[in-house]
């Protein structure tokens, strides 16, 4: 009896993780709710061998349950063998050629998904954007070589188009992951560039993440794709062309941020332009959805991320206590007063309450 519970109890318990589970998938996240011509073709190969997988295990149930019962121990016949059929020619050819067909209907669109996205012949024509992406430890920094803008953690693209990304590592093995849009692909240290290309459908910020393991901040590794419409990406490639490096803040602290920020920060980081350094290009930092990729945009965030980097991301390259909090809270408000396109911040980001 307490078997039988035990058993219905762990049933009731996969069913409800089930159900909860299945309510997990982020809008903006997931490779069930593709929003991209990439994730719909991998959601389509999902679909397919979920399918296969289903036939085949019912199948086999049926004729697991066929044989219980069929051949079940009866009452006087405790001795009977039934008749064995082994060597039986047609079975051994049925069950070979039902897996090979199996097999075939999902290596053939298997095989053209991969040639599809593999695709890269419409790269280097006119007015096809290309943005090299470039992984490091723990921080997305993409480069628009055509013109002249380097940003850092949030990507912008038009959608309705196809944006090729040309990536690979400064450092480690890391991987560019946005679910619902693209799927996956490696980036990888040296000469060995990677191409893939997003197409996104409808506005929206969506979620990326590094997908493959890189140090002990692998897991806050994020970064965020902001697709706008051709117009407002135009736009924002204007407004990203024309950041003046060196304008003067309104506020006397953030004047004196600028200061400190030049004299402290600057080996590494830049602000506007197409400069890659060790560190991400704060160029249009006042407008990004997050701080280091991770932190909610407030001051008090960004002050701790100045002073304390290593504790919100640790093993990242970025120094330690190199100012005061005091000074940190000054470069804070120049920071977040670096706001240099409105575009992309009226972009619906769903489920914000995450
Ligand atoms: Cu980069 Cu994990």
């Amino acid at each position: 009896m307490r078997g039988w519970m035990g058993k219905f109890r762990s049933l009731f318990l996969f069913g409800a993780l089930t159900l909860l589970l299945a309510g997990c998938g982020e809008e903006n996240l997931s490779a069930l709710k593709p929003k991209g011509y990439g994730a719909e073709l991998l959601l389509d190969l999902m679909l397919i061998s979920i399918a296969i997988m289903i036939f085949v295990f019912i199948i086999v149930m049926a004729i697991y349950a066929f044989v219980l019962v069929r051949y079940r121990e009866k009452k006087g016949q405790e001795h009977i063998i039934p008749k064995q059929t082994e060597g039986n020619k047609t079975l051994e050819v049925i069950w070979t050629v039902i897996p090979i067909i199996l097999l075939l209907v999902l290596a053939i669109p298997t095989v053209q998904a991969t040639f599809d996205l593999a695709d890269k012949s419409t790269q280097g024509d006119e007015g096809v954007i290309t943005i090299d992406v470039t992984a490091n430890q723990y921080w997305w920094q993409f480069t628009y070589a055509d013109q002249e803008i380097a940003t850092s953690q949030e990507l912008y693209i038009p959608t309705g188009e196809r944006v090729y990304l040309n990536m690979k590592s400064s450092d480690v093995i890391h991987s560019f992951w946005l679910p619902s849009i693209a799927g996956k692909m490696d980036t990888n240290p040296g000469e060995n560039m990677n191409t893939m290309y997003l197409e996104a459908y409808e506005e929206g910020v969506y979620w990326g993440h590094c997908a493959e393991l890189c140090g002990p901040s692998h897991s806050l590794m994020d970064f965020r794709v902001i697709a706008v419409s051709q117009d407002e990406y135009d736009q924002w490639v204007e407004d990203m062309k024309n950041i003046d490096p060196e304008a003067t803040p309104e506020t006397t602290t953030a004047q004196e941020g600028q200061e400190l920020f030049n004299n402290n920060c600057m080996s590494c980081h830049a602000i506007g332009g197409a400069s890659a350094g060790v560190g991400p290009n704060l160029a249009n930092f006042g407008n990004r959805e997050k701080i280091a990729g991770i932190l909610e945009p407030t001051k008090e965030n960004l002050v701790d991320w100045i002073v304390h980097p290593d504790e919100i991301k640790p093993g990242n390259q970025m120094p330690t206590e190199i100012v005061s909090e005091e000074e940190a809270s000054k470069i804070a408000d120049y920071l977040l007063q670096l706001q240099h396109s409105d575009v992309g911040t009226d972009v619906p980001t769903q489920n914000e309450d995450e």
